[in-house]
């Protein structure tokens, strides 16, 4: 059995019984205490946890954290686990130039990522089983370029009842992610004569390069209080517009409702068209989540979708609902390139939504994750009372906005704990003003493992306080 257990910056290559299983374990950990990846203090998950995540029995990682404790690499003690134990390990001298320590984080709170180790294996299994059985023939050979009539019409009635998407099954185009669908979309309206796309101030800086590398302008629209102002599109020259509009990546304020008004006024006064980027839209925690921008103008908004924060990036599964005419020339463009996903994995994906196990599986992961919110939260209050949490109860990340003046320090005490974390003004516009950008971390508490979670929560308040 070959297992990562990356987010503790351990790689285990371990044989599923024998005496190999308890001796890697052991040499594992010990290498990463003894290299410092696992800094002084750190908590260890619980042998429980540990074991159900790597699949191993309970009683192995009980006898490798108890030679470990001989040995005097981790410490055991009632009521406050296992620990890494005090000791003198030199400090860092210099800040780090990456946000990624050297050698591999212990942590990684970069967002972007769900929790991996949540991957839904026993049901995607069986979903991948009946639809494997069930599929016809020629469901295994070229088909057509917006991908399988079962997913989309299973995705059309999905988003329609959870998103509010007004979506009918020919619109679909099935892709390979959300940055697929971005570089078909920059063809075609590249095609159309657009040459310049409005964004958000703060985003992922891959997706503002996909739109660059094929020619377009990206300019970037200002951001306040309110979140992002799509007021300027009135007077810009943009032919269309890309926003995370019910939850914006990264400062998670939705769009407001006057500027979510604004902005379907300006696509229907111009010919323009918005983007929606409805990348976490199923994760919202303290109510309903808004509902997609789309339903407000089916002919004006193009719904892009994606499985990567719901199920994993890996899959590389994502939708776009499009109006009628940009529709066939999305699928003539897709046509050509041919970069799409595999049929059998749409085929289960199909089946996932039809047999209530997305619904499951995202009922599941909003639990988990509204949990891990609510811990920051606290734990926030508790250790760095100075440091805000910013945006609204939803998605699989924060933006922690420091006390002026110690971001520096901040990054320095992330790395010597071994956290991956992201800076705010990484994901800034090139050409938007600095000024106004606050000293923050993106936070992503969705991204490690269930058992490496306490303690990467640890590691961050000791960065943080
Ligand atoms: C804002 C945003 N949109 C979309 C995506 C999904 O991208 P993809 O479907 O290409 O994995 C991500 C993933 O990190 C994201 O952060």
């Amino acid at each position: 059995m070959a297992e990562s257990w990356a987010n503790l910056g351990i790689d285990l290559h371990l044989e599923p019984s024998g005496p190999g299983l308890r001796a890697g374990l052991t040499a594992a950990l010990r290498d990463a205490v003894r290299g410092g990846r696992l800094a002084p203090g750190t908590r260890l998950p619980s042998s429980r946890t540990l074991a159900v995540d790597l699949g191993v029995a309970r009683n192995t990682v009980a006898e490798a954290y108890a030679d470990l404790v001989a040995e005097g690499w981790l410490t055991a003690r009632q009521g406050s686990g296992t620990r890494v134990a005090e000791r003198d390990v030199p400090r860092p001298e210099a800040p780090p130039r990456s946000r990624i320590p050297r050698g591999r984080p212990a942590y990684d709170l970069r967002p972007g990522f769900p929790d991996l180790s949540s991957f839904p294996r026993a049901a995607w299994l069986k979903a991948a089983r009946h639809a494997l059985t069930h599929a016809p023939n020629e469901a295994f050979g070229y088909s057509d370029p917006r991908g399988r009539p079962e997913l989309r019409e299973a995705l059309a009635d999905y988003l329609a009842r959870v998103r509010g998407v007004q979506a009918d099954p020919d619109r679909v185009v099935i892709c390979s992610g959300f940055a697929h669908a971005l570089v078909l979309l920059d063809q075609v309206l590249r095609g159309r004569g657009v040459r310049e796309v409005a964004v958000e101030r703060y985003a992922v800086g891959l997706h503002r390069d996909l739109l660059e590398r094929g020619g377009l302008r990206t300019r970037p629209l200002p951001f306040d209080e309110l979140g992002t102002d799509t007021r300027p599109l009135a007077s810009g020259s943009a032919g269309a517009v890309l926003v995370t509009s019910a939850h914006q990546f990264p400062m998670g304020l939705p769009l407001h409702p006057d500027r979510r008004a604004e902005a379907v006024a300006w696509a229907r006064a111009s010919g323009g068209l918005i983007l929606e980027d409805d990348y976490d839209g199923e994760f919202r925690y303290d109510r309903q989540p808004v509902g997609a921008l789309q339903g407000l103008d089916p002919e004006r908004v193009v719904y892009l979708g994606t499985a990567s924060k719901s199920l994993a990036p890996g899959l590389r599964l994502g939708w776009m609902i499009l109006p009628r005419p940009l529709a066939d020339e999305v699928t003539a463009a897709k046509g050509v390139d041919d970069w799409t996903c595999g049929t059998p994995d749409q085929l289960t994906l199909a089946r996932f939504l039809r047999s209530g196990d997305y619904d499951r599986h995202v009922r599941a992961m909003r639990q988990r994750y509204r949990r891990r919110r609510d811990q920051l939260v606290t734990a926030l209050a508790a250790h760095a009372p100075a440091v805000r949490a910013h945006g609204i109860a939803a998605g699989l990340h924060a933006v922690l906005e420091l006390p002026p003046g110690t971001e520096q320090s901040v990054i320095r005490a992330a790395a010597w704990q071994g956290l991956a974390v992201t800076r705010l003004r990484e994901l800034r516009h090139p050409a938007a003003d600095p000024a106004g950008t606050p000293e923050a971390l993106v936070v992503g508490y969705g991204t490690p493992p269930e058992h490496a979670w306490p303690g990467a929560l640890e590691a961050l308040c000791r960065a943080l306080g």
